[in-house]
């Protein structure tokens, strides 16, 4: 024990006083951000629908790390692509393994499909998933570093129905939602096609080396088809005259593309073939796609920031099993942009449902609180959506709250109730109250709400 003399406060001189200062706010990191409870209805509403057509066409979910290795994106999504070149969040961890965050989601889904053996399984294997991924994009509007993606792939059929039906499922979880989609659609072939194909873009390209960006001088080196999609506006106007994919396609692929086209057709799906379009990941083979809002189409060819932007994008991927060291086997699939998706519907003015709170379960003292608790969990249980505020004690202020929830009824426990095993129904309309049997307060509130029905 410290005995009162030997403890001494230490003396401070007036220059030693120490001003306190508030720690430095932190931030969300840039490109990231908190999504919060006022926007999460429009994201719920998303998932809801996404998840409910998924399920629908007998997809299966699937979870997969949002860590992988820094290969599976090297490879799988392509070294010269501009995500591998420039928007990875890779890092060394202590161990030395080189590990990536997600910047999407097809690359991890095939990963886990030959990890897990689902080879095994009767194909095709019709998965979705939903979550976070991370780019290193340069933020601006409709971008960030962290978003959100729903995703369906069919891995094993290479039939080109399941494309058509991949931007059909695309399409209806858009349509109902509220969006009007169209469909921005290309053929890019088998590799092959695209060797060929390949060396015809460069000897074009060579012949306007001089009007080339440093940036495009690059690309005609390590990726001369990304040059289709340059944001360059320079590049539009020789991109005009430069040779197109699909007449380098071979029959199979042609016949393949045509195939998608008329279950298109026959779907009601709108699209609009863009010759131009490539996408921005080395893993495709034959069809690719983007989705477009319909209320502003895009001139094919145009680049995303020319039009609006994309609110999802897919294609067949038949490749890239074999670039992750399983046995070759056809994909394909499609994933939509949920950041885009939710603000799309708040400039369309699209309003999600609110949970309705039919009761709010009102008490006046400790005893009238303590059953207010029970009541709560016996509406719960039978299906009643309730609100309540357990914590305020003064009736006007719970009055305030459930006026602000639209409930219909009130329950109002007070000590008199609690004596009486009696509880006091109030209709929050016309202010009328009427006094029950506490025991039977889930069959009358009942009662009453199918009454207002
Ligand atoms: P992606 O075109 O790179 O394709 O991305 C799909 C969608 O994700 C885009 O159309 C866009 O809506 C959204 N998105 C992409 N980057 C961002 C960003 N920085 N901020 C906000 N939204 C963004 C893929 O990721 C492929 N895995 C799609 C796929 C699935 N292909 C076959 N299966």
């Amino acid at each position: 024990m410290i005995k009162k003399k030997e403890f001494k406060k230490p003396v401070k001189k007036d220059a030693e006083v120490v001003v306190k200062k508030a720690p430095p706010s932190i931030a969300p990191v840039r490109g990231m951000r908190d999504i919060l409870p006022a926007e999460n209805p429009w994201w719920d509403m998303v998932r809801a629908k996404c998840r409910e057509i998924a399920v629908a066409y007998g997809f299966e979910h699937i979870d997969t790390p949002v860590l992988e290795e820094t290969a599976l994106f090297v490879r799988g999504v392509g070294k010269y692509t501009d995500i591998v070149e420039k928007e990875l969040y890779s890092f060394e961890t202590l161990g030395g393994s080189k590990l990536t965050l997600r910047p999407e989601g097809t690359a991890g889904v095939m990963r886990a499909y030959i990890s897990n053996g689902m080879v095994n399984l009767p194909q095709p294997v019709k998965l979705w998933y939903e979550g976070a991924m991370f780019r290193h994009d340069r933020p601006q509007h409709g971008r960030y570093r962290q978003f959100y993606q729903f995703g369906c792939e069919v891995i094993g059929e290479d039939d080109a129905v399941t494309d058509a039906q991949l931007i059909l499922i695309s399409h209806i979880i858009l349509k109902e939602l509220g969006i009007k989609a169209t469909i921005n659609i290309n053929s890019i072939g088998t590799p092959e096609v695209r060797t060929n194909y390949r060396n015809a873009l460069i000897s074009f390209f060579r012949g306007y080396r001089a009007k080339l960006s440093e940036e495009d001088k690059k690309r005609l080196l390590r990726n001369p088809m990304r040059l289709l999609d340059s944001k360059d506006p320079a590049m539009l106007e020789i991109r005009a005259e430069a040779p197109q994919i699909v007449d380098w396609l071979d029959e199979t692929s042609k016949m393949h593309f045509m195939r998608v086209l008329e279950y298109l057709d026959e779907s009601n799906v709108p699209y609009q073939l863009d010759p131009y379009l490539v996408r921005g990941l080395d893993y495709y083979t034959g069809t690719v796609f983007e989705i477009f809002p319909e209320q502003e189409p895009v001139a094919p060819g145009m680049p995303e920031e020319a039009g609006p932007i994309a609110l999802g994008g897919g294609g067949r991927y038949d490749g890239l099993a074999e670039i992750l060291g399983g046995r070759p086997t056809p994909a394909v699939g499609f994933s939509l942009g949920l950041d885009r998706v939710v603000s799309h519907l708040k400039t369309l003015g699209v309003r999600p449902e609110k949970f309705p709170r039919e009761v709010f379960v009102a008490q006046l003292g400790e005893q009238g609180r303590k059953k207010a608790l029970a009541i709560f969990e016996e509406l719960r249980k039978a299906g009643v959506s309730a609100g309540e505020a357990f914590s305020k004690d003064s009736i006007r202020v719970q009055m305030d709250v459930a006026n602000r929830l639209g409930a219909k009824f009130a329950i109002v426990i007070g000590q008199k109730e609690v004596l009486d095993g009696t509880a006091l129904i109030r209709d929050m309309d016309s202010g009328t109250q009427e006094i029950v049997d506490a025991s039977k307060i889930v069959q009358e509130i009942k009662k009453k709400l199918e009454h207002q029905v």
